[in-house]
């Protein structure tokens, strides 16, 4: 009989790609997944532990599975991820009726940890070694990877995948918690990865994310001659099949000419680069132990528009960091102004246990100052979104069409006009008529409409198959 499996990822693309590679795994192992905790035997959670909101989520959820435990006791709940890392046997401790816990290092274990689990064994722990703990090589060692086990069959035959080029982070920013609950940084070898990508587009994927904390500083010395970012683009931009190339994130010091030349010459490359910037003060940024001044962000950013005018640049920020007055904040706001991203994602400050900021630094800005400034700050950028967006009207975009938009994702029968939504190599949202055969496909679409977040178009005439 099959085993219903159920996943919620919560965070960012690096646990969307876990949650997929354990879904992967999971059913090769004879589960099935399905849509709903209600329809699972096996409830699971990847956590994000990057600010406090994406904790408290996942601990009111497993407040609310208490009673479905109480009543059906064989079902398994399990905490995967970030927040399994960083918390460890507190999760048992807030959360009695869990059954297992496992870091993102230690997720190629997890069929055999369910497996334990229903065979009566009780409660399972997974974690990799604490970065203080031990010395370098065993850390690294106990941060597993279980890429390369990565299932052949495409998960829902889709046109896009990710593909980890890198694990961990050593930068150590003041306030962020990923050093601590991914590991060291480790770089995949290049072969490895370029395997990966032509066995995707042996699948029929078009287009390929690789994804890395800091992904530009991407390095691989195993074969000999250092193999950077820009030379995997190159060696993947060779694949038949693949159309478009993606990498995401970026690290500001990192931004090297080879890589902005690769951007510009292999027309595979996606133009968009997401750079964050976190903040527009040096005083901040100092305080944050980012390694750059905020000169030398805009002297990046003015050689990204003058090697790759037509790349779309976007950027985070956090507001409301210790100390920052409200002239830092003012500073921030001149570079939004000035940077004229396609979009920035902004952040409240958010203190996190086990940080160099949460540990010395007072949490100093009220929480309505942090919400002013970040409503300030969203309200200029969205206004520049739109600015930005607006020269496309009339324009035809190549978009890689995804899937049902928002408003049509109810069910409906194969054939059946829906609206669609995809994205242009920019990165930009396109909505559109247009029925299910076209998902998975790249479609021009001349645009209609424009507003901050979404373009609106019609596709101009059906692609060949
Ligand atoms: N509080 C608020 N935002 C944070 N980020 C990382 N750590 C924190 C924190 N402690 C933001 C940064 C990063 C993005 C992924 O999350 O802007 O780029
Ligand atoms: Fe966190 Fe800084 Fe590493 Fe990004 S570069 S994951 S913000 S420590």
């Amino acid at each position: 009989m099959p085993k219903y499996v159920f996943i919620e990822t919560l965070g960012c693309q690096m646990n969307v790609l876990d949650s997929e590679l354990v879904a992967a795994s999971l059913v090769r192992a004879g589960y099935e997944l399905v849509d709903s905790p209600r329809k699972a035997d096996t409830i699971l959670f990847n956590t994000c532990s990057v600010r406090q909101h994406a904790e408290d989520k996942v601990y009111s959820a497993l407040g609310r599975l208490k009673h479905v435990k109480e009543r059906n006791p064989e079902k398994i709940i399990g905490v995967l991820g970030c927040m399994a890392q960083k918390d460890r046997e507190l999760v048992f401790r807030r959360a009695p009726h869990v059954d297992l816990v496992v870091g993102p290092g230690q997720l190629g274990q997890l069929p055999r940890l369910l497996e334990q689990i229903a065979a009566g064994e009780g409660p399972k722990l997974e974690v990799s070694l604490d970065r203080k703990g031990a010395s370098r090589p065993l850390v690294e060692q106990s941060f597993a990877h279980f890429d390369p086990a990565r299932d052949v069959r495409p998960l829902g035959g889709r046109a896009q995948a990710m593909v980890r080029v890198m694990f961990g982070c050593d930068k150590f920013c003041t306030y962020c918690i990923v050093p601590r609950v991914r590991g060291p940084e480790q770089n995949r070898p290049a072969a490895e990865i370029e395997a990966e990508v032509r066995q995707l587009a042996d699948q029929g994927c078009l287009e390929v994310t690789l994804l890395g904390q800091t992904v530009n500083s991407y390095r691989d010395a195993s074969q000999g001659r250092t193999v950077r970012l820009s030379d995997l683009l190159e060696r993947l931009a060779a694949i038949e099949g693949i159309r478009r190339l993606r990498f995401v994130t970026n690290y500001p010091r990192h931004m090297t000419d080879d890589l902005l030349q690769a951007v510009r010459d292999l027309p595979k490359v996606c133009p968009y680069l997401h750079v964050p910037a976190q903040s527009g003060s040096n005083r901040v940024l100092q305080r944050m132990k980012r390694g750059y001044t905020v000169e030398f962000y805009r002297e990046m950013l003015h050689r990204v528009r003058e090697m790759v005018p037509a790349a779309t640049v976007t950027s985070d920020f956090i507001v409301g960091f210790c100390g920052e007055t409200e002239e830092d904040f003012q500073q921030t706001v001149d570079l939004v102004r000035e940077g004229r991203f396609k979009n920035s994602f902004i952040f409240k400050y958010s203190p996190r246990p086990g940080t160099f900021s949460a540990e010395r630094y007072a949490d100093d800005v009220p929480e309505p100052v942090k919400r002013r400034r970040n409503n300030e700050l969203l309200a200029i950028q969205n206004a520049i979104s739109a600015e930005e967006n607006a020269p496309l009207l009339g324009q035809t975009v190549e978009v890689l069409v995804e899937g049902p938009s928002k408003v049509s994702r109810k069910p409906s029968r194969q054939g059946e006009i829906n609206q669609l939504t995809g994205r242009t190599a920019c990165d930009r949202i396109v909505v559109f008529d247009g029925d299910d055969s076209l998902i998975g496909r790249i479609v021009p679409v001349e645009i209609t409409q424009t507003s901050a977040f979404t373009l609106f178009g019609s596709v101009l005439d059906r692609p060949k198959p």
